[in-house]
């Protein structure tokens, strides 16, 4: 992205090397409608799961967790509308989630039957605390559950060669596992599905309870990035989840650290403390001058469509997308956010103090930049009478109206749109 460029810390006396940045988007899967889905007081039916599904198409996610056809009635009728209608277009995949159970394997076979691409999502946890007190298995019954359960579906899906069959398998409740016996449930799903160039497999290594700062998980998905055999046919996926409050950071490191493709829900809805947020993650990128491959161009009403169909509001200070992230109450941040706009050409670098990123981006406009109230200076009071009244004040003028303005804010104590402030102007120099 030529308009955002990486911010380069300034070299320290006594280190070279640079820090390391995110130089691509990664592969994105939205879970929106499997993970964010199942952590809703009410989950969707089938029309606002098709809202949400043609929503993240249109932002252009590439692939998408359509359900739990297996366990939910919803959710298979719902696959078999995307499949029968034609719904899914010829560069996205849908996936599909199974516990490691045959009869739901064989049932999630039969609800993405006739698809021209499915990745299935085989899942098993594998941290102690579940083997011990969930489900009372010792390391190597869990191997033997992950290459009966493995071979078992491809044993099915090779009954159905019109469509093209990836395997995702995640060890569940990765981070809070012993690396060794990840890497073996990996391997063991791997060797199982017969991994090869024409024989994809993704693996998905998540935070399901985020446990650790987010260096940690980024040197276990290193660790992973390092051992995984083979590693060229072997797209490594995280799936981070935001217990700790740094889903975004552990998605990041791990990005530096070597994983291709992260698993995320739209302004982080998902178990709990939520899946990590990816239109945060996404529009980070442009921190780091990498494009996110992803249209954030209408954010407003991306997050008008998500809380509809979630009933979950978005946050106004939620980063990029809240009412409130492109307004400045104080008048030094007004002033300069207004000489930023002045000295920003169209086509430079973006420039504007306080403003990670041109509200314009966002489909946002810059009404809503400046506000004022008891707080504010002359800068964004000026800054509203020349943009909406075209009343250009000379400077000593800019700071008697702020004074006007200041003592009738004070006294209110609420803030004055851009025609209130007209008004007061009109009242003090012009109709007196
Ligand atoms: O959080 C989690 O571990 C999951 C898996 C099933 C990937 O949602
Ligand atoms: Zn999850």
């Amino acid at each position: 992205s030529r308009k955002y460029q990486p911010f380069a810390p300034i070299a320290l006396a006594d280190r070279t090397w640079p820090s390391r940045t995110i130089t691509r988007a990664p592969i994105w899967l939205s879970t929106d409608l499997r993970d964010g889905n199942q952590a809703l007081f009410e989950p969707m039916n089938g029309e606002r799961k098709m809202e949400l599904y043609l929503e993240l198409v249109r932002i252009g996610f590439k692939q998408i967790e359509v359900g739990f056809p297996a366990a939910s009635q919803t959710d298979y009728d719902f696959v078999r509308r995307l499949i029968d209608e034609n719904l899914i277009p010829d560069d996205v995949t849908i996936m599909v989630m199974t516990q490691s159970r045959e009869d739901l394997i064989d049932r999630t076979v039969e609800a993405v039957r006739g698809a021209q691409r499915a990745i299935v999502h085989i899942y098993n946890a594998v941290a102690p605390a579940w083997r011990k007190i969930v489900f009372n298995m010792d390391v190597p019954q869990v191997m033997a559950l992950v290459e009966h359960h493995v071979s078992h579906f491809r044993m099915q899906s090779d009954k159905h060669p019109e469509t093209e069959w990836i395997l995702q398998y995640s060890p569940e409740t990765f981070s809070s596992a012993e690396l060794d016996v990840s890497l073996a449930a990996c391997q063991t799903a791997i060797k199982a599905w017969g991994v090869n160039a024409n024989r994809k497999i993704i693996i998905n290594l998540p935070t399901t309870v985020e446990n650790a700062t987010a260096n940690v998980f980024a040197d276990q998905i290193e660790w992973m990035h390092r051992h995984l055999v083979p590693r060229e046919h072997i797209v490594l996926s995280v799936h981070p989840h935001n217990d700790r409050g740094t889903g975004v950071a552990a998605a990041e490191f791990a990005m530096m650290a070597g994983a291709d493709r992260v698993e995320g829900c739209l302004f982080g809805n998902g178990e709990r403390c939520g899946n990590v947020d990816i239109v945060t993650l996404a529009l980070n990128m442009y921190t780091q001058g990498v494009h996110p491959q992803l249209d954030f161009s209408d954010i407003t009403s991306v997050a008008r469509i998500a809380e509809e169909c979630t009933s979950l509001p978005v946050h106004p200070r939620h980063p990029y997308a809240g009412d409130l992230v492109f307004t400045a109450f104080s008048g030094s941040h007004q002033d300069a956010i207004k000489k930023g706009f002045g000295a920003q050409a169209a086509d430079a670098v973006w420039e504007v103090p306080y403003l990670p990123i041109d509200p314009a981006d966002l489909g946002r406009t810059y009404d809503s930049v400046i506000r004022v109230n008891s707080q504010s200076g002359k800068g964004g009071i000026s800054f509203l009478m020349e943009r909406e009244h075209g009343v250009v004040m000379p400077r000593r003028m800019q700071v008697e109206f702020s004074n006007v303005v200041q003592r009738q804010t004070d006294t209110s104590e609420t803030e004055m749109t851009g025609d209130a402030l007209w008004t007061l102007f009109d009242a003090t120099y012009l109709t007196t």
